[in-house]
């Protein structure tokens, strides 16, 4: 026997709406639990033994976890990989068979990565919709341009005709400055400054929304995210911002 919860933490958990259109559906017969309709979306099932059905499907229980990762260089942000190692190989010892990253960093980048198996979660952050902060810090060599803030901020054209949207660039040294941008394209990042005539030496992810690199973890080191981290989380998920 597992842990015992609720109906409609159940159903709403796996996506299948929020509680009270669970609970209303629960009304309306579509629940079944063990071959029985069941009224109380807020009796409790386990979610080991109990068989839960809706709308005639079964709907199987996974826990949801969600995992930051201080990505190393060298590890590739993939599930499967022939040659290198991936994030998902760095979960030693955790149940990771359903889990990804959320969002790409390249072979030579590090920093900030959530891993999940959350699609919902991931496909609201990574929503060019819902404009999410991503924060970098880059190590690049050259000379910017004496506008270079105010072209990143008005959205920038790449080479290839790639429309960007606005970016926050701050200089914090000659060749040291963090960028903010709110979409994930191809190397956008390396792309920009390319654009701009510098050359990106080092880039680490510090952010993602309100989700901030643990400065205590160590490259390869991951923990799981606090509750306050995860509603943060799921707070700059659901808004559109603009
Ligand atoms: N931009 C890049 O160029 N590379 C990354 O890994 C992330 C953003």
């Amino acid at each position: 026997m597992g842990e015992k919860i609720r109906l409609d933490r159940y159903l709403a958990e796996m996506g299948k709406g929020s509680r009270s259109q669970i609970r209303q559906a629960a009304k309306k017969g579509r629940i079944q639990v063990n071959g029985q309709t069941e009224k109380q979306a807020d009796r409790k099932v386990d979610p080991e033994s109990d068989q839960v059905c809706m709308d005639g499907r079964p709907v199987s229980y996974q826990k949801l976890e969600y995992f930051m990762l201080y990505k190393p260089q060298n590890v590739v942000s993939a599930t499967e990989d022939s040659r290198y190692r991936t994030v998902v190989d760095l979960l030693e010892g955790e149940n990771r068979r359903d889990l990804f990253p959320v969002g790409r960093l390249d072979r030579d980048t590090e920093g900030l990565l959530l891993l999940t198996n959350d699609g919902e979660l991931a496909h609201q952050l990574l929503s060019p919709r819902r404009h999410v902060d991503k924060t970098y810090f880059a190590r690049i060599t050259g000379q910017l341009p004496a506008d270079a803030r105010q072209q990143m901020a008005a959205g920038m054209t790449l080479p290839d005709q790639t429309i960007l949207q606005p970016a926050r660039l701050r200089i914090l040294a000659e060749d040291e400055v963090l960028l903010t941008i709110q979409e994930g394209k191809f190397h956008q990042v390396k792309r920009m400054f390319e654009a701009l005539g510098c050359r990106v030496d080092y880039l680490k992810r510090l952010s993602m929304g309100s989700l901030v690199l643990d400065e205590t973890l160590k490259p390869g080191e991951y923990r799981r995210l606090t509750d306050e981290e995860l509603n943060m989380l799921k707070e700059c998920g659901r808004k559109e911002n603009h």
